[in-house]
């Protein structure tokens, strides 16, 4: 029996390479009566639907999309699973925020039903809002990394995620020790990285509440496995550098830090990076480190502005994060929105193929999985999600003045949220229905 090809037809945008390297006009491709065809959960071709529909076999099905807009699977390079019941909490600055908050919460997941239970609820959310691939934090425990995988698995979703590392500066109940981290660290790795579409992601939290001897052994962790990831996060509030100052005294950064324990590296993910100095900037470039923009989560905390035009400067690999719980929305739609604010706010412009970019390509090279997904590459997962432009009757009334997809696709990107995620696809199967009952 050959297998099935299905397409979609609609109209159609995808990123083919980063605005700022191939200008505007060659970083994209749109196709107004677009179709991509899928076979056995890949991309077969994309292009205008009245060239390819010919060559389609006979027994292809179609689906047809009406007002709306198929692009690529959203990604998201930063965010915490065990803070989604956190979101919104108020009133503090990050090191505040991380003892009255985040420790209390994560304590719970000690408890594998609990994290199973909020896992569901995060993925869920996560397809709610056109994310198909995410860089997870788990919290110390090694069960809340278990029960994400096994709900990641289920769903045959591509994710990375990783236990948390963190041996000091922490309340007893969510401390490891160097040895039990690497040994927690190394059985998980054992049994997902690689298994279908997952990955693991070395994960000690930040500087603060790692002791040298357990960042060295994460640093061994990432020389014994091929492939692995590195998650942390790195000089995001100004009291958090002041304080990594005081604990490595003998270090000339933040970023040295993680370089004298051999963290950084193409697989290696820094959240935040909102006040990094020169030297820092031509370190990440040289080891081919990439960053974590979270614009909802920096303004929420009160952070900093992070600067977008400095890290292009140095051809820093740059993901978008929604960081949740720090950050306020799971939507990297509304994240493009405040990443744009961010942008004004340093008297600089977000161009939207530029956004489409971080939103999907950037992300996946930052993750260093382009070769798998974040455009409509032939051979290429089909992860995509369709958007609909008469998701609100704003959006609606908003579009009938839009002149070209330029614009469609800013309006989309400031407006909308989960309610313009129509439907989300993962390996071309359908697996978020906004409509659905
Ligand atoms: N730095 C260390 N831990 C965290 C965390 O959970 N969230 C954020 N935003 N920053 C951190
Ligand atoms: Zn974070």
């Amino acid at each position: 029996m050959t297998p099935t090809i299905h397409a979609h037809r609609s109209a159609l945008i995808h990123s083919l390479g980063d605005p700022t390297e191939t200008g505007i006009e060659k970083s994209f491709e749109y196709f107004e009566d677009g179709l991509l065809i899928i076979e056995e959960g890949r991309i077969v071709a994309v292009g205008d639907a009245q060239t390819l529909l010919s060559s389609l076999p006979a027994d292809a099905s179609v689906t047809e999309h009406s007002n709306s807009l198929l692009c690529p699977g959203f990604i998201d390079t930063h965010i915490h699973y065990p803070q989604t019941g956190m979101i919104a909490s108020y009133g503090e600055q990050l090191l505040d925020w991380l003892e009255n908050y985040t420790f209390p919460t994560e304590q719970h997941f000690k408890d594998k039903e609990h994290a199973a239970s909020v896992a569901e609820v995060f993925l869920n959310e996560l397809l709610r809002n056109g994310t198909t691939t995410a860089l997870v934090f788990g919290t110390v425990h090694p069960e809340s990394v278990d029960a994400f995988f096994e709900a990641a698995e289920q769903r045959d979703l591509r994710m990375i995620a990783g236990k948390v590392m963190m041996d000091r500066n922490a309340p007893d109940y969510l401390t490891d020790t160097p040895q039990s981290s690497y040994h927690d660290s190394k059985v998980l790795i054992e049994r997902w990285h690689g298994k279908r579409r997952l990955h693991y992601a070395v994960t000690p939290r930040f500087a603060p509440t790692s002791s040298p001897e357990q960042l060295a052994l994460a640093g061994q962790l990432l020389s014994e496995y091929p492939g692995l990831y590195m998650h942390t996060h790195l000089s995001e509030n100004k009291d958090e550098i002041e304080w990594v100052k005081a604990l490595f005294p003998e270090r000339s950064s933040y970023l040295d830090v993680y370089d004298h324990y051999k963290l950084l590296g193409e697989r290696s993910i820094f959240a935040h990076g909102v006040h990094l100095c020169d030297t820092e900037c031509q370190r990440l470039a040289d080891t081919d480190s990439a960053i974590a923009f979270c614009p909802t989560s920096n303004l929420f905390l009160g952070s900093g502005l992070f600067n977008l035009p400095k890290m292009e400067s140095y051809k820093i690999k740059v993901g978008l994060g929604t960081d949740v719980g720090a950050g306020t929305s799971f939507s990297i739609l509304q994240t493009l929105n405040e990443a744009y604010k961010v942008m004004q706010l340093q008297q600089h412009k977000l161009n939207p193929f530029k956004s489409l970019y971080l939103a999907t390509l950037g992300g996946a090279r930052a993750l260093k999985l382009e070769t798998k997904i974040g455009n409509f590459e032939a051979g290429k997962e089909a992860d995509f999600v369709v958007l609909d432009y008469n998701a609100t009757p704003l959006m609606s009334y908003r579009l009938e003045h839009a002149k070209n997809i330029e614009e469609r696709l800013f309006v989309m990107m400031t407006l909308g949220d989960d309610r313009a995620i129509k439907e989300t696809f993962a390996m071309g199967r359908s697996v978020h229905q906004r409509d659905a009952n």
